[in-house]
């Protein structure tokens, strides 16, 4: 083999590579996956969908005493339908898979007697926890991150603006 006859096999290799190089450039461009913002599976059931508390957590929220001043209560009465599957609202309505949620505002934490609670909602009772208007802000924005070990399985609302709608909503039932 003379170095002609090896040059053309050597080229003929980095031909093949450079071709090879070219094609996965061309395919990533073509196919390009989008990759998900969090990345893993959605997974079925369990948690009831709620707008993504993970993106309105990166952003700061208007204090809830501000947005109290526009809140709607008949907009949180709409919003509320993603609690009724759990929750009545009406004075002397039943507990669900949750306590009926009549004059919950500025009562005690755990306020039905007698409805199964969580041992972490029923220490915060014990404390003398009440749920004010910002306790409610915190709880429906991400339950299991303001209360460990609630058994409320909710995603949490992400929008602030919707939760002082529902908290207006909530004030009204009493
Ligand atoms: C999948 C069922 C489920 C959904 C949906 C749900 N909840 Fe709950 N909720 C519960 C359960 C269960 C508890 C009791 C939590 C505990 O003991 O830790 C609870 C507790 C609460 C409490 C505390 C009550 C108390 O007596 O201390 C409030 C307030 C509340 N929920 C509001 C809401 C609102 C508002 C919504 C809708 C945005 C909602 N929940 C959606 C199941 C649910």
């Amino acid at each position: 083999m003379d170095s002609f006859e090896l040059n053309k096999i050597a080229g003929a290799v980095l031909g093949v590579a450079l071709v090879t190089m070219g094609l996965n450039m061309m395919a990533g461009i073509v196919v390009n996956p989008a990759k998900p913002v969090v990345p893993g599976y959605e997974l079925p059931g369990g948690e009831v969908a709620a707008a993504p508390a993970a993106a309105a957590a990166a952003t700061a929220d208007p204090p809830i005493a501000e947005r109290m001043t526009v809140a709607d209560a008949g907009r949180g009465e709409r919003g509320a339908a993603a609690c009724r599957a759990c929750h009545s609202f009406d004075n002397g309505g039943p507990n669900r898979v949750g306590p009926n949620l009549w004059k919950v505002v500025d009562g005690p934490k755990a306020h039905i007697d007698g409805f199964g609670y969580s041992a972490a909602l029923r220490e915060r009772k014990a404390k003398g926890e009440k749920w004010g208007v910002a306790e409610l802000d915190g709880f429906l924005k991400n339950p299991k991150g303001y209360l460990p070990g609630t058994s409320m399985s909710f995603a949490g609302i992400g929008r602030a603006d919707q939760r002082a709608d529902l908290i207006a909503y909530l004030t009204s039932l009493k």
